[in-house]
């Protein structure tokens, strides 16, 4: 069986970098009390006119120089955003414009924190089954533009940051090495527990001066709920790739969960089995940047010399939808 492996990779975040002390400046909200709960100490923050699109750019170029590739030589763009620059068209058309790809078809997924893994997923189906040979697999999330920076959005405004990261994957020439197998679940129940719940698609209009009085346009989360799930459904999802390969948490090198917060990821990696080495965190620089957070993650493990040649890597994201999922990967 033909298996994909990713060939190149890169990360971009902007340059702002907005501190907990930044954030208490306008809201009530402590250092003390976002590193206690979350571990985060600071985000990146784009300038207003920037979106998804353009800091997928960046991280683009990054991962085509990686490859050694040229924007011609990509066969397919799989882009996930929950914040797409436009409500329609997706982001993926935005990026597909700003290079010389040529013609090819420009997918977006709506997966949030999940939006990664499915979108690998997605990517790696159509080079196992020999349709296209390189494909661009890109997370990239702008939250700053669209928090509640009142009292009112505190608990998910400290939460999230900008940022965007992105692989190429092509076709493993070592039928050893490459992506194993990938998990991908959800469960649209509970769907309201993190959502924006407006525009709304079946509303006219579908924004009114009322849903925004309500301020509906802002991000809603049950944080005790996903933290709860979150636990449950990394460990879930994590056993479930290890044993269809048949692996266990011993055989694993590496640990890479999206980046939501600090306590989940080292709640999971305990109920894991795992040592602290074995479980990679950065969220004390950028926060939950949602879609870009394991590509970030993956390409500073990279960076920090984390992930040999031949070792086993585990990615493994929980977030709204509910959507969860994982891909084990033989570097
Ligand atoms: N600063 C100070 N106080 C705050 C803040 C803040 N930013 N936010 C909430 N509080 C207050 C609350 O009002 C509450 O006060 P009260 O006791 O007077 O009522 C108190 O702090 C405790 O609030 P809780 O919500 O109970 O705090 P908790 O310990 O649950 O932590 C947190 C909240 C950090 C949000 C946690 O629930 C969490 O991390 N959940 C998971 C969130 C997450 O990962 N979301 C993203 C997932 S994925 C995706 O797809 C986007």
């Amino acid at each position: 069986m033909r298996r994909s492996k990713i060939i190149g990779w890169g990360f971009y975040v902007p340059e702002k970098v907005v501190t907990n002390f930044d954030l208490a400046e306008i809201m009530d909200t402590s250092d003390e009390w976002i590193v206690e709960r979350t571990g985060i100490k600071e985000r990146r923050f784009v300038e207003d006119g920037v979106g998804p699109a353009d800091l997928a750019r960046e991280a683009t170029k990054k991962a085509l120089a990686q490859a050694g590739l040229e924007p011609k030589d990509i066969d397919l763009i799989v882009l996930s955003t929950l914040n797409p620059d436009h409500f329609f068209p997706g982001s993926a058309f935005s990026l597909q414009a700003m290079f010389e790809f040529g013609e090819i078809a420009a997918i977006d997924v709506r997966g949030q924190c999940s939006g990664f893994v499915y979108s690998l997923s997605i990517a790696d189906q159509f080079i196992k089954t020999g349709m296209y040979d390189n494909i661009l697999v890109v997370g990239a999330e702008v939250h700053s533009l669209g928090l509640d920076y009142s009292n009112n959005g505190r608990d998910v405004t400290v939460l999230f940051g900008d940022g965007a990261g992105a692989v190429i994957l092509g076709p493993s020439h070592d039928p050893e090495k490459g992506i194993l197998s990938t998990h991908l679940h959800a469960q649209g129940e509970h769907l309201d527990k993190l959502c924006v719940p407006a525009p709304m698609g079946n509303r006219r209009p579908r924004i009114s001066q009322e849903m925004i009085e309500q301020r509906l346009h802002y991000p809603k989360m049950d944080g005790r709920f996903i933290f709860r799930h979150a636990i449950q459904r990394f460990a879930e999802v994590v056993n479930e790739a290890l044993s269809a390969n048949g692996y266990t948490t011993a055989d694993l090198d590496l640990f890479i969960p999206h980046q939501a917060n600090l306590r989940i990821t080292k709640m999971s990696g305990q109920k894991l089995g795992l040592t602290e080495e074995k479980v990679f965190s950065n969220i004390h620089k950028y926060g939950n940047t949602t879609a870009a957070s394991i590509p970030i993650a993956l390409c500073e493990a990279i960076e920090e010399g984390r992930i040999k040649d031949g070792n086993l890597v585990c990615l493994a994201s929980f977030g709204s939808g509910l959507s969860w999922g994982s891909a084990l990967i033989r570097w």
